[in-house]
């Protein structure tokens, strides 16, 4: 890498020497990939869901009869457009050149022709479309395709879905989970990591015993970095470039940052902006996070926008420390209204990715935006007594 470039990684997938351990979900990821297991990675957006997951199918390149296809339901709204990702990625992940690739959609697609098309590097990107023919067969022989084309080529394929609750957004969502369990049931080469960021989605998918994909697999909810595991990193990733740090102002960003994966690399990188080339101290960190609140703040005015008076008054009580919502006296001092509509506020806050709840613990899904609430919106106002 140039040595100009940033030693901290932003907005793109990390790995290699950009990721952070994640030793004990890596282990269990290839244990479970390894024997078939299907596996359900949650956590709140920008944790790291799907560096871990590269990460992971670099840990096991060596692992001659493990493929891995990728595929993001982002945007994804149509069955068919389902249907044209997945099988993509599949061709994509089992072909390694492009003439055994174009050999295999004639091979494996029966009964109609897709059309191709290529992006700039014809060696590497292609997308398919599926002018699918009436009739059920078709459908199930595409379903059956990730497991008729790994069993062909004598390999284990792990199928990657990322943001799979945007299956809850297609026109018959339950109708087609159902078709696809059905048929996923049956596959013994292909084994599927399904991960997402909205976990009551998530779940609702999973655990509800009426979903056709309860009890799928092994569901894995991805803890933050350690902040041990932190510490070193940060401090390395400055050392390489000659930058020298203190443990405490690595301990600095890590806190402010609340140890979150995105940020905690944003700060870094800010920070590492602001250096003088040879060392950062913990002024040069406030500075950077006076840099990241400017450039959002404009941001933060129009989600503030967004959010109702009750949600504000729930964020202003939590920052002030508040614990236990529903008490008269909070109620009364924040101004909540009453114990049901704390319950819809923070089903409302849940909605508009302000908080996630984990078990006991609320966790800001942007901290920034939490510092930027507490030092810009309210200020020397933020205290209630
Ligand atoms: N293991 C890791 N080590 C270092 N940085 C990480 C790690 N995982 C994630 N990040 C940082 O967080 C950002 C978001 O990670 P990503 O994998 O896209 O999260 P998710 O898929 O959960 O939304 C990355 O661009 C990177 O800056
Ligand atoms: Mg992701």
């Amino acid at each position: 890498m140039d040595e100009k470039d940033s030693p901290f990684l932003i907005g793109t997938v990390v790995s290699g020497d950009s990721f952070v351990d994640r030793e004990g979900p890596r282990k269990r990821l290839r244990a479970n990939f390894r024997s078939g297991v299907n596996t359900i990675l949650i956590s709140p957006r920008r944790w790291g869901k799907s560096s871990l997951i590269r990460q992971v199918a670099l840990d096991m390149q060596r692992d001659k009869d493990v493929r891995f296809a990728f595929v993001d339901l982002f945007h994804v709204r149509t069955e068919q457009e389902f249907l044209e990702r997945t099988t993509e990625a599949v061709i994509k992940a089992l072909g390694k050149t492009m003439a055994e690739r174009l050999n295999d959609v004639k091979t494996f697609i029966r009964g109609f022709v897709p059309e191709l098309s290529f992006g700039p590097d014809p060696q590497s990107e292609f997308s398919l479309k599926l002018n699918l023919p009436e009739g059920t067969r078709t459908l199930q022989d595409l379903l059956d395709l990730p497991e008729r084309m790994a069993r062909a080529k004598g390999v284990r394929l792990v199928l990657c879905i990322d943001e799979f609750q945007n299956i809850a957004m297609l026109p018959d969502p339950v109708g087609f989970q159902k078709i696809l369990r059905a048929s996923w049931q049956h596959h013994k080469a292909v084994c599927h990591a399904i991960y997402g960021s909205k976990r009551h989605m998530m779940m609702d998918l999973f655990n509800k015993q009426s979903m056709p994909f309860y009890r799928f697999g092994d569901i894995l909810f991805l803890d933050k970095i350690a902040r041990k595991d932190w510490l070193p990193f940060i401090q390395k990733r400055f050392a390489k470039q000659g930058i020298s740090i203190a443990p405490s102002v690595c301990e600095h960003i890590c806190e402010r940052m609340q140890d979150h994966s995105y940020h905690v690399q944003l700060l870094g990188h800010a920070a590492w902006l602001r250096t003088d080339g040879r060392r950062c101290t913990e002024e040069t960190v406030n500075a950077a996070l006076q840099d990241l609140l400017n450039q959002h703040d404009a941001l933060y005015h129009r989600l503030v926008d967004e959010l109702t008076t009750p949600q504000l008054n729930y964020l202003r009580a939590l920052l002030n420390g508040v614990t236990r919502f529903t008490t008269m006296e909070t109620i009364r001092r924040f101004q909540l209204g009453s114990s049901a509509h704390v319950k819809r506020m923070t089903l409302g806050l849940e909605n508009k990715e302000v908080l996630d709840f984990v078990g006991p613990k609320t966790e800001w899904i942007d901290p920034l935006f939490k510092i930027w609430l507490e030092e810009r919106f309210w200020g020397g106002r933020l205290r209630m007594v």
